[in-house]
């Protein structure tokens, strides 16, 4: 394999680290058989680790692209705040990216039922977070919601709203880095993607373009099943207040529930592959659909017939670690050690 320094100089060494053109291709990994219930049946799983991307998840490559894209415009002169609705990751991510186009101010509608933890993370990176009680059932141009606030704050003189959930920039960005790399790293043999819905920009720009190498491929989306609570990605009814026409890209939608996606989580974390909530999610929406193929006898319809393989991919948007707490709360304490000598502990987090 070719020497792949990973060295980056200079002033704008930082900026150049931060583009995700610029950067080596992620890790794409198998999982073993332990994790994966289909290898018997010839199914192999890559988890796409976009959790390694600079900024520790997937937002890094929309954040890049939708500041990158406005510069080349030549729109961002005069440009002074940013003001974006994201509850976490693409906020950060901006942030740390518009430093390096010359904006600091970087304001976030975030939902009143925000994480403590999630908001010391937005203050840990410089951004200032708006406190929003956000509507019950909201459509794409409710005026109550974060996402049409930061919009109107936008009207204003000097302040940029990258619209994260209508902004084809975003989707752009895995149009351009991520499904190519997926492409090339599966040497064209993928035959399944599934990803979870959140601003639906993964889905869309991953599908556009191996779609439009391969029209055979099968996208399958991942959504939170009714009120079950996954972080970065949306029940059916959260996502009436995406502006992109993203159903149209997806051929099969599996709602995934909060206890699954948090215990896959944890599986592939001890396996070795450390990865967050939501890749739990997407994971389970991938194992759902198979077990849907397989119980209809319909997984050789997929199946490559040169090989005998189906290739799956899934991507893992971050960590475990902001929600570490969470998994106390989601999965069974019995998956846990116990604490010898407990009652010695000064702070008992948990009670
Ligand atoms: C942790 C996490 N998972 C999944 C997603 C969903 O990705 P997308 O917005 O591209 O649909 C996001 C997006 O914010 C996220 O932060």
């Amino acid at each position: 394999m070719e020497k792949q320094l990973n060295v980056f100089e200079g002033q704008d060494a930082v900026k150049k680290f931060l583009d995700p053109g610029q950067n080596v291709y992620l890790p794409l990994v198998e999982l073993p058989a332990t994790i994966n219930p289909f290898a018997k049946d010839n199914v192999r799983i890559y988890a796409k680790l976009m959790n390694m991307m600079p900024l520790g998840n997937v937002k890094a490559a929309p954040a890049f692209n939708m500041i990158k894209d406005k510069y080349l415009r030549g729109e961002m002169a005069g440009m002074n705040k940013i003001v974006e609705n994201s509850s976490g990751n693409t906020v950060s991510s901006i942030a740390l990216v518009a430093r390096h186009f010359g904006i600091n101010d970087v304001q976030s509608y975030v939902p009143a039922e925000i994480s403590w933890h999630k908001l010391m993370m937005l203050l840990f990176f410089g951004v200032e977070p708006i406190v929003n009680v956000e509507p019950q059932n909201p459509d794409a141009s409710d005026p109550d919601s974060g996402v049409s606030k930061a919009k109107k704050d936008a009207m204003q003189d000097g302040v940029f709203n990258p619209g994260q959930y209508d902004n084809d920039a975003n989707p752009k960005a895995h149009e351009k880095w991520t499904a190519p790399q997926i492409w090339e790293q599966t040497a064209g043999k993928i035959d399944i993607f599934c990803a979870g819905l959140g601003t639906t920009g993964t889905i869309i720009g991953n599908s556009r373009y191996l779609k439009d190498k391969k029209p055979a491929l099968r996208v399958v989306g991942a959504m939170r099943a009714p009120d079950n609570y996954v972080p970065g990605v949306r029940t059916e009814k959260l996502l009436k207040l995406v502006g992109f026409n993203w159903r149209k890209h997806v051929d099969k939608i599996e709602p995934v529930e909060t206890a699954l996606s948090y215990r896959l989580s944890l599986e592939m974390s001890r396996g070795g592959i450390i990865v967050g909530p939501s890749s739990g999610l997407a994971l389970a929406g991938l194992l759902q659909y198979l077990e849907s193929l397989k119980a209809t006898n319909r997984l050789d319809d997929i199946r490559n017939k040169k090989t005998g393989e189906i290739v799956c991919v899934f991507p893992c948007p971050d960590g475990p670690l902001p929600y570490i707490d969470e998994y106390f709360k989601y999965v069974d304490r019995a998956e846990f050690p116990s604490i010898q000598n407990e009652e010695l502990l000064l702070n008992k987090p948990h009670g």
